[in-house]
Protein backbone atom coordinates (compact mmCIF):
# COMPACT_ATOMS: atom_id res chain seq x y z
CA UNK A 1 0.00 0.00 0.00
CA UNK A 2 1.08 3.44 -0.81
CA UNK A 3 0.89 4.75 2.63
CA UNK A 4 2.32 1.98 3.70
CA UNK A 5 5.80 2.91 1.84
CA UNK A 6 5.78 6.36 2.81
CA UNK A 7 5.97 5.32 6.61
CA UNK A 8 8.21 2.52 6.15
CA UNK A 9 10.71 4.77 4.13
CA UNK A 10 10.08 7.69 7.21
CA UNK A 11 11.15 5.36 9.84
CA UNK A 12 14.09 4.54 7.78
CA UNK A 13 15.46 8.07 7.93
CA UNK A 14 14.37 8.35 11.61
CA UNK A 15 16.65 5.57 12.12
CA UNK A 16 19.34 6.97 9.93
CA UNK A 17 19.47 10.04 11.69
CA UNK A 18 19.11 8.89 15.60
CA UNK A 19 22.37 6.78 14.52
CA UNK A 20 24.47 9.69 13.47
CA UNK A 21 23.41 12.83 15.86
CA UNK A 22 25.33 12.95 19.01
CA UNK A 23 23.91 11.30 21.76
CA UNK A 24 22.09 14.23 23.78
CA UNK A 25 24.02 15.90 27.06
CA UNK A 26 23.05 18.65 29.00
CA UNK A 27 22.95 22.56 28.84
CA UNK A 28 26.22 23.52 29.98
CA UNK A 29 27.04 26.06 32.74
CA UNK A 30 29.98 28.09 33.28
CA UNK A 31 33.22 25.92 33.91
CA UNK A 32 34.81 25.30 37.72
CA UNK A 33 37.81 26.75 38.78
CA UNK A 34 39.25 23.17 38.43
CA UNK A 35 38.35 23.23 35.08
CA UNK A 36 39.70 26.46 33.65
CA UNK A 37 42.66 25.54 35.37
CA UNK A 38 43.26 22.25 33.31
CA UNK A 39 42.29 24.30 30.35
CA UNK A 40 44.84 27.20 31.33
CA UNK A 41 47.43 24.51 31.75
CA UNK A 42 47.07 22.56 28.62
CA UNK A 43 46.70 26.08 26.79
CA UNK A 44 48.87 28.72 28.29
CA UNK A 45 47.51 32.36 27.69
CA UNK A 46 44.00 31.37 27.25
CA UNK A 47 41.91 33.45 29.19
CA UNK A 48 38.71 32.62 31.43
CA UNK A 49 36.95 35.14 29.16
CA UNK A 50 37.89 32.97 26.02
CA UNK A 51 36.80 29.83 27.67
CA UNK A 52 33.75 31.67 28.67
CA UNK A 53 33.47 32.87 24.36
CA UNK A 54 33.84 29.22 23.61
CA UNK A 55 30.47 28.17 26.05
CA UNK A 56 28.43 31.16 24.75
CA UNK A 57 29.68 29.60 20.92
CA UNK A 58 28.24 26.20 22.12
CA UNK A 59 25.36 27.55 23.87
CA UNK A 60 24.40 29.81 20.41
CA UNK A 61 25.43 27.12 17.43
CA UNK A 62 25.34 23.47 18.92
CA UNK A 63 21.91 22.84 19.43
CA UNK A 64 20.18 24.51 16.11
CA UNK A 65 19.94 21.09 14.00
CA UNK A 66 20.90 18.68 17.10
CA UNK A 67 20.70 18.36 20.85
CA UNK A 68 23.51 20.02 22.46
CA UNK A 69 26.04 16.56 22.19
CA UNK A 70 27.33 14.91 25.06
CA UNK A 71 31.09 16.00 25.84
CA UNK A 72 31.70 13.03 27.36
CA UNK A 73 30.67 10.58 24.62
CA UNK A 74 33.69 11.11 22.27
CA UNK A 75 37.21 10.98 23.09
CA UNK A 76 39.71 13.83 23.43
CA UNK A 77 41.28 12.34 19.90
CA UNK A 78 37.28 12.59 18.47
CA UNK A 79 36.99 16.12 19.54
CA UNK A 80 39.28 18.61 17.57
CA UNK A 81 38.17 16.84 14.13
CA UNK A 82 34.63 16.95 15.01
CA UNK A 83 34.84 20.69 16.41
CA UNK A 84 36.24 21.89 12.92
CA UNK A 85 33.61 19.81 10.88
CA UNK A 86 30.57 21.28 12.93
CA UNK A 87 32.05 24.75 13.50
CA UNK A 88 31.75 25.15 9.30
CA UNK A 89 27.88 23.63 9.79
CA UNK A 90 27.48 26.23 12.48
CA UNK A 91 29.63 28.66 10.01
CA UNK A 92 32.00 29.53 12.41
CA UNK A 93 35.38 31.26 12.04
CA UNK A 94 38.18 28.79 12.49
CA UNK A 95 39.05 30.99 15.64
CA UNK A 96 35.45 30.25 16.73
CA UNK A 97 35.75 26.46 16.17
CA UNK A 98 39.09 26.42 18.26
CA UNK A 99 37.28 28.15 21.59
CA UNK A 100 34.44 25.61 21.26
CA UNK A 101 36.81 22.98 21.06
CA UNK A 102 38.66 24.14 24.15
CA UNK A 103 35.58 24.80 26.19
CA UNK A 104 34.22 21.43 25.18
CA UNK A 105 37.74 19.89 26.67
CA UNK A 106 37.84 21.73 29.73
CA UNK A 107 33.92 20.75 30.30
CA UNK A 108 34.48 17.39 29.57
CA UNK A 109 37.76 17.12 31.76
CA UNK A 110 35.42 18.74 34.90
CA UNK A 111 34.20 15.73 37.56
CA UNK A 112 31.13 16.98 37.09
CA UNK A 113 30.89 15.55 33.71
CA UNK A 114 31.67 12.28 34.82
CA UNK A 115 28.68 9.90 34.67
CA UNK A 116 29.50 8.10 37.83
CA UNK A 117 30.46 11.28 39.95
CA UNK A 118 27.58 12.14 42.81
CA UNK A 119 25.17 14.56 42.50
CA UNK A 120 26.32 18.15 43.96
CA UNK A 121 24.53 19.07 47.12
C1 LIG B 1 23.77 23.13 10.39
C2 LIG B 1 23.41 22.05 11.30
C3 LIG B 1 24.39 21.69 12.41
C4 LIG B 1 24.99 22.53 13.32
C5 LIG B 1 24.86 24.04 13.44
C6 LIG B 1 25.78 21.69 14.19
N1 LIG B 1 25.65 20.38 13.83
FE1 LIG B 1 26.53 18.77 14.73
N2 LIG B 1 25.66 17.54 13.37
C7 LIG B 1 24.83 17.92 12.33
C8 LIG B 1 24.45 16.75 11.56
C9 LIG B 1 23.54 16.76 10.33
C10 LIG B 1 25.07 15.63 12.17
C11 LIG B 1 24.99 14.15 11.77
C12 LIG B 1 25.77 13.88 10.52
C13 LIG B 1 27.23 14.17 10.68
O1 LIG B 1 27.90 13.60 11.56
O2 LIG B 1 27.70 15.02 9.92
C14 LIG B 1 25.80 16.16 13.30
C15 LIG B 1 26.54 15.39 14.17
C16 LIG B 1 27.25 15.86 15.26
C17 LIG B 1 28.01 15.02 16.17
C18 LIG B 1 28.14 13.49 16.08
C19 LIG B 1 29.18 13.16 15.04
C20 LIG B 1 29.49 11.70 14.99
O3 LIG B 1 30.34 11.35 14.14
O4 LIG B 1 28.95 10.90 15.76
C21 LIG B 1 28.58 15.85 17.10
C22 LIG B 1 29.46 15.45 18.26
C23 LIG B 1 28.18 17.21 16.76
N3 LIG B 1 27.35 17.17 15.65
C24 LIG B 1 28.58 18.33 17.44
C25 LIG B 1 28.25 19.63 17.09
C26 LIG B 1 28.80 20.82 17.72
C27 LIG B 1 29.81 20.83 18.87
C28 LIG B 1 28.24 21.89 17.11
C29 LIG B 1 28.50 23.37 17.37
C30 LIG B 1 29.78 23.88 16.93
C31 LIG B 1 27.33 21.39 16.07
N4 LIG B 1 27.38 20.02 16.09
C32 LIG B 1 26.57 22.18 15.23
C33 LIG B 1 24.42 19.20 12.05
C34 LIG B 1 24.82 20.34 12.74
Amino acid sequence: MHMNRQWIVSLLACLFLAACFPKAGTVPGPLSSAGLESAQARWPGTSAEELEQGRQLFLNHCNSCHSYPDRTAYSEAEWPGLARRMGKKADLKEAESELVLRFILANRSEPAAAPEAPAAR
